[in-house]
């Protein structure tokens, strides 16, 4: 057996990425119930080839999983048309990509430095054709729904794009109240917020994001408005009971459970992918509960995830809790790699992001 840095040493896989991936279920490593310690077997290791292999052919998590458990998935082989007509599309727009580019190149040798900067920003920050209607939705309260509207409102606008937020509830803690208390301190949203009422004004080519609460009404409206719904769970709480229900409320409302326009956005999870980062100056026994607690919220997001998928419903990604949103509360992030990573890929602009994490890229 090998602790997770031999693990990693050998399988030139990251420590972070091994964690992510056993959270995943792709590479369930034994736990040791106290220290919390992952051990892996050396025969893990041609899974973990395996796993590599699939990534670098680009599948996706549910992919990967049922190409290593063929056995347990019926429809395998339309799982992999897809996956191919997925790669055709992808290849279809960088063939498209390197076209404009070269398009670009043939210009000849008088291109300024700053004629280049342009010409890259506009192949970034072109719009995708539709206008996005987005909704954050979920029956149960603080499970995030405000902040990542917020965040998804912003991740938009660096885009380039017309991004207005809608209020649904229009009183509380939502979106408008963000607004305000971002304009008193002097650091205004750079989009404007709505109330429901005002959402037939808003143009046609601005992408809406509607901000909603726990109550039904609320939920209804956001759901039928938008595209693009996600369902914020919060994946550190109970969630069994409230995620029958809003399952329930879904189907009445006739949106279906798959497909691209739906997805469950866990949020305020206990990070399942990165390390435990300790306080200072804790005692023996308060490191072990630390680790202790660490390792049951782990177990939780896991458990979750493994009943998700067992229920078809997608998963967009987990959104650890980070202490910076608390911090952050009311002030508009420029760059947040976990939620625009996430929420780009589900709107399906992640292909107008840059693709490595650069802030000073990414000002509003
Ligand atoms: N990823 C995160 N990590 C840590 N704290 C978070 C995270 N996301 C949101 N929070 C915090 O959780 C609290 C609830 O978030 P938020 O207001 O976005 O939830 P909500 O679902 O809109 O709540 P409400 O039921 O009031 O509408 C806020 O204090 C927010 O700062
Ligand atoms: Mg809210």
């Amino acid at each position: 057996m090998m602790h997770i840095s031999e693990f990693a040493r050998q399988s030139g896989i990251r420590a972070q990425t091994l964690r992510r991936y056993h959270a995943q279920g792709l590479l369930v490593p034994e736990v040791d119930p106290h220290s919390g310690y992952r051990w892996y077997s050396s025969r893990q290791l041609h899974t973990a080839r395996v796993i590599q292999s699939l990534r670098g052919a680009g599948c996706n998590v549910a992919l990967i999983r049922a190409m290593l458990h063929p056995s347990d998935v019926p429809d395998l082989l339309g799982q992999l048309e897809a996956h191919a007509l997925t790669l055709r599309s992808q290849a279809t727009h960088q063939q498209a990509l390197a076209i404009t580019i070269e398009g670009f190149l043939q210009r000849g040798k008088d291109t300024t430095l700053p004629d280049i900067h342009e010409f890259w920003n506009s192949l970034w920050l072109t719009p995708a054709d539709a206008h996005i209607r987005v909704a954050f939705v979920g029956l149960k309260g603080g499970v995030g729904r405000t902040t990542n509207a917020i965040y998804t409102a912003t991740l938009l606008q660096a885009l380039g794009r017309n991004v207005a937020v809608v209020d649904v509830s229009g009183h509380g803690d939502g979106a408008l109240t963000w607004a305000r208390q971002a304009s008193q301190r002097d650091k205004p949203l750079p989009f404007p917020v709505y109330t429901l009422r005002q959402y037939p004004d808003i143009a046609e080519d601005v992408d809406v994001i509607f901000d909603s609460t726990p109550r039904g009404e609320d939920f209804t409206a956001a759901a039928l408005l938008a595209d693009h719904l996600v369902l914020c769970v919060d994946a550190g709480g109970m969630v069994q009971h409230t995620l029958q229900l809003e399952l329930s409320l879904l189907q009445r409302l006739g949106v279906g459970c798959s497909g691209s326009a739906f997805g469950v956005l866990l949020t305020g999870a206990a990070d399942p992918l990165t390390p435990l980062e300790l306080p200072e100056e804790l005692t023996a026994q308060e490191v072990w509960e630390w680790r202790e607690e660490w390792a049951q919220l782990q177990q939780l997001v896991a458990e979750l995830l493994q009943d998700l998928s067992a229920r078809s419903l997608p998963v967009l990604g987990v959104i650890p809790h980070r202490e910076v949103h608390m911090a952050a509360g009311f002030t508009c992030p420029q760059y947040l790699h976990d939620h625009h990573r996430v929420l780009g890929r589900f709107l399906g602009v992640d292909h107008l992001m840059p693709p490595h994490r650069s802030p000073s890229t990414w000002s509003p």
